[in-house]
């Protein structure tokens, strides 16, 4: 039956995937390592975050139920949508991150999960995650990285005892995104002039957060 849930994310990624990331976003071991992520990040209570490629808008409503003031951006109009409509008192715009419609140092964080290492340049989406955040704020990314390997997986998948679309998306989303090494990502904290970032990792060391602090 693997291969019907395989599928299945094959056609939401291809023609629904803001319902994809929906359903991946709910799922009990997505939806809790980024709020652990989050968590981690131990902003002040009332701290304004923007999150930056927030899908649907799940982490940022966690966000906002912990009493921080948020704003969910993406660069889709179809997630936008989504999540405006999952969380319709909530603030969501459609922002792309290489040019964000902020004034500069407007927030106490910057977060955006399974975004830089998509992107195409990366240096340049994290200056402006950087540039939008106040002095002494928190940029902080959730990236998958590299080494870990398919018997990682397994093991993790066992661990977590996922089965039918739970098991598949795990391991869709350990194939598909382009994965970071934590050098690579610890050098362009330092040269976007944030404080050098001790990596912590999540799901069995799949993925990690990088947490710097404005200068
Ligand atoms: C892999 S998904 C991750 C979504 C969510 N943060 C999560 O952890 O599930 C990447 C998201 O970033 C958005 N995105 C891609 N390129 C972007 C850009 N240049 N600026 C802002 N958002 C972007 C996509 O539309 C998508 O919602």
């Amino acid at each position: 039956m693997d291969w019907y849930y395989q599928l299945q994310i094959k056609m939401l990624l291809a023609f629904r995937s803001s319902l994809l990331f929906d359903k991946i976003n709910h799922l009990p071991w997505y939806r809790e390592t980024l709020q652990q992520w989050s968590n981690d990040l131990q902003l002040d209570l009332g701290a304004n975050i923007l999150e930056a490629g927030c899908s649907t808008g799940l982490l940022s409503d966690y966000l906002s139920q912990q009493g921080f003031s948020v704003i969910g951006t993406d660069k889709s109009p179809a997630m936008i949508s989504k999540a405006q409509s999952n969380f319709p008192t909530l603030n969501f715009q459609e922002e792309n991150i290489f040019e964000l419609s902020f004034e500069n140092h407007r927030f106490d964080a910057v977060v955006a999960a399974s975004l830089l290492n998509i992107v195409p340049d990366k240096a340049k989406a994290l200056t402006e995650m950087v540039r939008v955040c106040k002095q002494g704020g928190k940029v902080s990314i959730f990236v998958p990285i590299q080494g870990f390997n398919p018997d990682d997986l397994k093991k993790l998948s066992r661990d977590l005892k996922v089965a039918q679309f739970s098991k598949a998306a795990l391991k869709a989303w350990y194939r598909l995104p382009p994965k970071m090494l934590i050098d690579d990502v610890v050098k362009l904290f330092e040269e976007a002039g944030l404080s050098k970032p001790t990596p912590i990792t999540y799901l069995n060391g799949m993925v990690a957060g990088f947490t710097g602090i404005k200068d």
